[in-house]
């Protein structure tokens, strides 16, 4: 829906094709979804550190992080989870414009809202990494004691407890982090990457 009138889009003179041979590397988004405590920053931030040290242009959206500046005003209702998802997923679609290997760390539980984010992107833009690993184990971590709290009901609507995760069906790459180690995982998606010609 657009509620403004009187809008025309603004083309610029550089076109994300210039920002890509400049930057020597196609330009996506990895988007990670997952329960919380399966991994999905942990792995985003080690991919981004080794893209970074082979120069490329890459940057992580993280969940917890964008929730303290431009999602401050949402909480994890449905309603909220999907604008908060909508919104990512147009800046995703900024930072790919802008010739960015864009890593996205969200759980973005509805399968609805991480297809309206692909459908907003172009042809092998969107990448779904999904983080696939199982909440016992996510549970027993429990880094933030979320679960705990979730548990003794001190938390409503907490994801896999008492609010749903819809798994993806068809994820371009899956993550088990209960068997694999961080290196694995990380080299797994580098791996794709250099397959699929985003990087040499
Ligand atoms: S969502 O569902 O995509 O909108 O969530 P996201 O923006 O990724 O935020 C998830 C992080 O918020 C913390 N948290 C919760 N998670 C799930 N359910 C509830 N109710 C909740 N309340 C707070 C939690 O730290 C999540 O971080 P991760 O990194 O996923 O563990």
């Amino acid at each position: 829906m657009n509620k403004s009138e009187n809008i025309t889009w603004q083309n610029t003179k550089i076109s994300k094709q210039d920002r890509q041979s400049y930057f020597g590397h196609k330009s996506a988004v990895l988007w990670f979804t997952g329960l919380s405590g399966s991994g999905k920053s942990t792995i985003a931030v080690e991919v981004e550190k080794q893209l970074f040290e082979h120069h490329l242009n890459t940057y992580v959206l993280d969940g917890d992080n964008i929730r303290f500046g431009l999602n401050s005003n949402l909480g994890f209702s449905a309603k909220d989870r999907e604008e908060n998802i909508r919104r990512i997923g147009e800046v995703s679609k900024l930072f790919v414009d802008a010739g960015t290997l864009t890593l996205t760390a969200f759980i973005s539980p509805y399968r609805a809202d991480r297809d309206r984010v692909r459908n907003i992107l172009g042809d092998g833009e969107f990448i779904e990494v999904f983080v696939d690993t199982p909440i016992e184990v996510c549970e027993k971590r429990d880094v933030k004691h979320l679960y705990e709290k979730a548990r003794r009901g001190e938390i409503k609507g907490f994801t896999g407890i008492d609010a749903p995760y819809e798994r993806p069906q068809n994820p371009e790459i899956t993550i088990d982090t209960s068997t694999q180690s961080l290196a694995t995982s990380a080299q797994q998606i580098i791996d794709y990457l250099v397959e699929h010609k985003y990087i040499n």
